[in-house]
């Protein structure tokens, strides 16, 4: 049982493989938190919350029950009754105040994980196995009931939870903050780990100490943003990657959020995540309900990097779904780095001939085939086929790639609209707007007012013409701006602030549909590069592309950052051409297939340009991909090095989950003088059991030495160098 209930203790316990998750109905019925970490043997732990220490508690001495309300730990606490930190939840009721006070009232307890209604969320498989808990809570003056869900997987490290938000009475209740959850700690004494950045250089990590008031990260971009990912870890001052507490938590979430610590007077932590409440409120009314999207936690006891293949795992089998779950991905060429928007159909002809010769198994037709766009100034939203480009269609030009042996794919960018487009001469009212105020330009392009079914319908019906007038096998699915102005057309006053949310659902709804409908075609997201890597993104899409920087050394950052929570197996990587676009750098071809190698893998270059060397080495390249990515997408990933605190080399290893097989990948960033070579200790290997490098059968090391004596890199002349070595048991 994952789940139990003490009735005698008003205690309930989540168990998750090796995590306890523990909470109380305390005096007064307020649900109250008692303990999250490592499993212990204990029933009952009333006395961490100290409830002989507080001379006011409501059912003994209520003389200041604000004193109670501002103590104790909360599992789901609102405002306005004397508790002064951060609440996670806020109304304004009818008569436009905001205190609230929820209760218990019941809870339930049952196997399995609920799916929650129009949002993405993990799912429990008959191998995770899963036991969930729902506890409500009500306010009875405003008629509200709050469903508390939480699930705790039978084999990994994670409890998730989301909140259900209901009108049970007459009158209607505006909701002004649902946060997703909250998690009190005793302590203040954690460093905050977020994962921030800009674009073309994503998910960089940075870590500080936390302080009395509030640290935070957020997004109020209408998407999770490139600047900061709905990720945070709190851990021990020590953790490293092998050693101490980790809590890990992400929102599976692609619009605005917040991710928030606060240290309080009494040197305690309140962890909060959820939907940013920043110009966000929802009109419940009779018989509505909200919900509110999931939050994935994950505890830790041996440092981050346990965390983050936790996440992994999960994310890999209970997140990721569709034909592709677990299965190798194609090795395609995209045509973005190579031509732009300067392309015709005899060019992606020439680029798949050449690419069918090196063994790449899809071509993919980026921006530029539609309308008649042939800058980033025109034709967003007019998905036909810009014929003057593409001559002879579009199917002319997959049966081509098809005949050459490659599977085609194909850009869309369904959320957006040009102001030089045909759609937006015809439905002006569709781009999202603030009536009298000028429409704010991104990238030449307003936003769609996704809220409304008949935009989305209208979208979705251009791209099934596209779909299903020729063989197209997979969709890059962008992006390429953040939301201004928003308001919609048709929402009425009351109901203007939901319309961020509203946006996220519609996004959702479409990709539900375009999956579901289309279950063959391989969905990869993308926002401006990796503006929307997030877990609600990886429900609908196996894999995101991960930056607009392609260039392997910034790859090093931008790939680690992302693995804190992401399945490398997710990450969107290529080989692209050097100079390198975007930051100007050259690096050896190999380096850039050993860096790409770690994600989905393809190319982003004009393989009818690139030197004869680099266009000879792709066979062997891709040859080594289908060689490890069995390993990648399945093994436990180590990270070694770490480029934010030593810039001048980096590894990392995948070790399958039997320990038999293990891939170790080495860069030197900058070559160093005078040194012969450099003593890395490997990850992740089984210390009984021996181990040989394939190119030398007969050299045979325990793992135990590979782990704590290490291996020495040496024979590496030069910058941006890199080794690939694979380490296999022996019988
Ligand atoms: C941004 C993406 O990240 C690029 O890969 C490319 O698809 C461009 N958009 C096209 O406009």
């Amino acid at each position: 049982m994952s789940v139990t209930y003490n009735e005698n203790a008003k205690i309930f316990r989540l168990r998750a493989k090796d995590t306890d998750y523990i909470l109380k109905i305390a005096p007064g019925g307020y649900l109250a938190h008692v303990y999250f970490g490592k499993k212990v043997p204990d029933e009952d732990l009333t006395y961490l919350l100290r409830l002989d220490e507080n001379p006011f508690t409501p059912e003994t001495n209520n003389r200041d029950k604000a004193c109670y309300m501002d103590t104790l730990p909360f599992e789901y606490p609102c405002f306005g009754l004397g508790d002064y930190r951060e609440a996670a939840f806020r109304i304004m009721d009818e008569n436009g105040m905001s205190t609230c006070d929820l209760r218990y009232l019941s809870h339930r307890i049952y196997r399995g994980k609920p799916a929650l209604d129009g949002l993405p969320a993990t799912f429990a498989t008959e191998d995770s196995g899963a036991e969930t808990l729902e506890v409500v809570l009500e306010d009875k003056p405003a008629a509200l009931e709050v469903t508390l869900i939480y699930t705790a997987f039978d084999k990994l490290d994670v409890i998730t939870r989301s909140a259900i938000v209901k009108n049970v009475g007459k009158r209607p209740c505006t909701l002004t903050r649902v946060y997703s959850a909250c998690v009190e700690f005793d302590t203040h004494e954690f460093d905050m780990i977020t994962l921030n950045g800009s674009w073309a250089r994503e998910r960089a990590v940075e870590r500080c100490r936390l302080h009395h008031g509030k640290q935070s990260v957020d997004s109020m971009r209408g998407e999770s943003s490139h600047q900061n990912n709905p990720f945070t870890a709190l851990c021990s001052h020590t953790a490293d990657e092998d050693t101490g507490e980790v809590y890990g938590f992400n929102f599976v979430y692609s619009g605005n959020f917040i991710s928030q610590a606060e240290v309080t007077q009494h040197k305690k932590t309140r962890y909060l995540m959820g939907i940013n409440d920043l110009d966000f409120s929802w009109l419940l009314e009779e018989g509505e309900s909200f919900t509110a999207p999931e939050v994935v936690m994950v505890y830790s006891d041996s440092g981050l990097g346990k965390m983050s293949r936790t996440f992994h795992d999960l994310y890999r089998n209970n997140l990721i779904r569709g034909e592709y779950k677990d299965k190798r991905r194609p090795i395609l060429i995209n045509n973005w780095e190579a031509t732009y928007f300067d392309f015709n159909t005899e060019k992606l002809i020439d680029i798949a001939k050449e690419a069918a010769k090196s063994g790449i198994e899809m071509l993919v037709m980026d921006d530029g085939w539609f309308g008649h766009r042939d800058s980033d100034n025109s034709s967003l939203g007019d998905w036909f086929v810009y014929e003057k480009k593409l001559d002879g269609g579009l199917k002319y030009l997959v049966d081509e790639v098809n005949k050459l042996g490659l599977k085609f794919g194909i850009w869309f960018e369904p959320e957006m609209v040009s102001p030089d487009s045909q759609l937006f001469k015809e439905h002006p009212d569709w781009a999202i707007q603030v009536p009298g105020r000028e429409l704010t330009l991104c990238r030449e392009q307003y936003v769609l007012d996704y809220s409304r079914k008949e935009v989305r319908d209208h979208i979705y019906s251009m791209m099934k013409k596209i779909l299903d007038s020729a063989n197209i096998e997979y969709i890059k699915w962008d992006m390429n701006r953040q939301l201004t102005e928003v308001g919609s057309a048709v929402l009425p006053s009351n109901r203007q602030r939901e319309l961020w949310h509203r946006y996220v659902l519609g996004v959702y709804e479409l990709m539900d549909r375009l999956t579901t409908e289309y279950p063959h075609i391989l969905l990869e997201n993308c926002s401006g590069g990796g503006a929307r890597f997030d877990p609600g993104m990886l429900y609908y899409s196996p894999q995101i592309w991960c930056s607009d920087d392609t260039d392997a050394i910034e790859r090093l950052k931008i790939q680690y950052g992302t693995s804190m929570c992401y399945p490398c197996s997710a990450m969107g990587a290529h080989v692209s051409d050097c100079p390198n676009h975007t930051v100007g750098r050259s690096t050896p071809f190999s380096t850039r297939g050993n860096v790409a190698m770690v994600g989905t893998f393809g190319y982003e270059l004009d393989i009818t340009k690139i030197p004869q060397q680099d266009r000879d080495a792709i066979p062997g390249q891709i040859e080594q991909f289908n060689k490890y990515n069995a390993l990648v997408r399945t093994g436990d990933h180590y990270r070694i090095g770490n480029m934010f605190e030593d810039n001048t080399w980096d590894a990392w290893m995948f070790v399958s989950k039997d320990k038999s097989d293990a891939l170790f990948e080495f860069v030197q960033v900058i070559g160093r003088p005078n040194e012969r070579s450099r003593r890395i200790k490997l990850k992740g290997l089984d210390p009984d059991k021996y181990y040989y490098e394939e190119s030398d059968p007969d050299f045979k090391l325990s793992g135990a030495a590979l782990m704590q004596c290490g291996i020495n890199i040496g024979g590496i002349w030069g910058d941006y160098q890199s080794k690939i070595m694979h380490f296999m048991a022996a019988e």
